[in-house]
């Protein structure tokens, strides 16, 4: 079975009500390809979950950008995933690299958060990628392999509401995206991981995106290459090109 495309909106801790209402009003005028070829998920922060929620057209889905790792309680400061559900959020991105370098949460932390957060019934954007320093030594794919040991370490074989999204730190919002070439031989290497550590069938159902420095300009290239299933897109998320980035669906379908 054909992997479907997917396109996700990482809003970041950016927006204010004004800008939020006004990227939501453009994104509904957008002229977007049918949701039989791309899935579009798009994650605001949390405070603006539920205007998104209301005012979005459906076929854009929304998801949060982190939740606590167990049940909610004393826990300050903290979104849990049973509140995630109550507002009807379908998604959780879960280990960005923000999180995993600046908050330092630890590679076993975001398994379990990944697994509590399935296991309350919300899909999870699990993200891994190596730092520049990791990717000179040699060491991306071993680097992405112990992320996704310690996701699936707690998951088991539960990947079926996981969608991994490869983002290399130092394409992050830094204009240095990786070339079509680059992300296919990762996302290949990551396929292959899959494969030989979960099975056969999660490895070809499961979608890997790329994320990194992904504009308008670059999209159409990376989605035609076979593992590329789509992307996690972050500073051009804020813009009316993200409805661009949404139509190289149809590069996919073409290649
Ligand atoms: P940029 O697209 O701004 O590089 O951010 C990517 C990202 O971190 C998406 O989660």
């Amino acid at each position: 079975m054909a992997r479907k495309f997917f396109v996700g909106g990482n809003w970041k801790c950016n927006g204010t009500l004004e800008s939020v209402s006004k990227l939501v009003d453009t994104l509904n005028a957008g002229a977007i390809v049918s949701t039989d070829i791309v899935e579009v998920v798009v994650a605001p922060p949390f405070i603006h979950l539920p205007l998104v929620k209301d005012r979005l057209r459906k076929e854009i889905q929304v998801s949060a950008q982190n939740c606590w790792v167990k049940k909610g309680g004393a826990y300050t400061g903290e979104v849990s995933a049973e509140q995630l559900v109550d507002l009807g959020i379908p998604y959780v991105i879960l280990g960005h690299s923000e999180r995993r370098h600046i908050m330092k949460e630890s590679h076993d932390f975001v398994g379990q958060k990944c697994a509590y957060a399935l296991s309350k019934g919300l899909k999870v954007i699990a993200c891994i990628g190596e730092t520049l320093e990791e990717r000179e030594a040699g060491d991306t794919i071993k680097v992405c392999a112990e992320q996704l040991t310690a996701i699936k370490e707690a998951i088991g074989e539960n990947w079926s509401e996981v969608v991994v999204a490869y983002e290399p730190v130092w394409a992050i919002g830094t204009g240095k995206v990786a070339t079509p070439e680059q992300a296919e031989e990762v996302h290949a290497e990551l396929r292959k991981w899959l494969a030989e550590n979960v099975s056969a069938e999660v490895a070809e159902a499961t979608r890997i995106l790329y994320g990194g420095s992904v504009t308008a300009g670059n999209c159409k290239e990376l989605a035609k290459k076979p593992n590329v299933d789509g992307f996690l897109v972050g500073g051009a998320a804020l813009k009316p090109e993200f409805i661009d980035i949404i139509n190289s669906a149809q590069s996919k379908v073409a290649a």
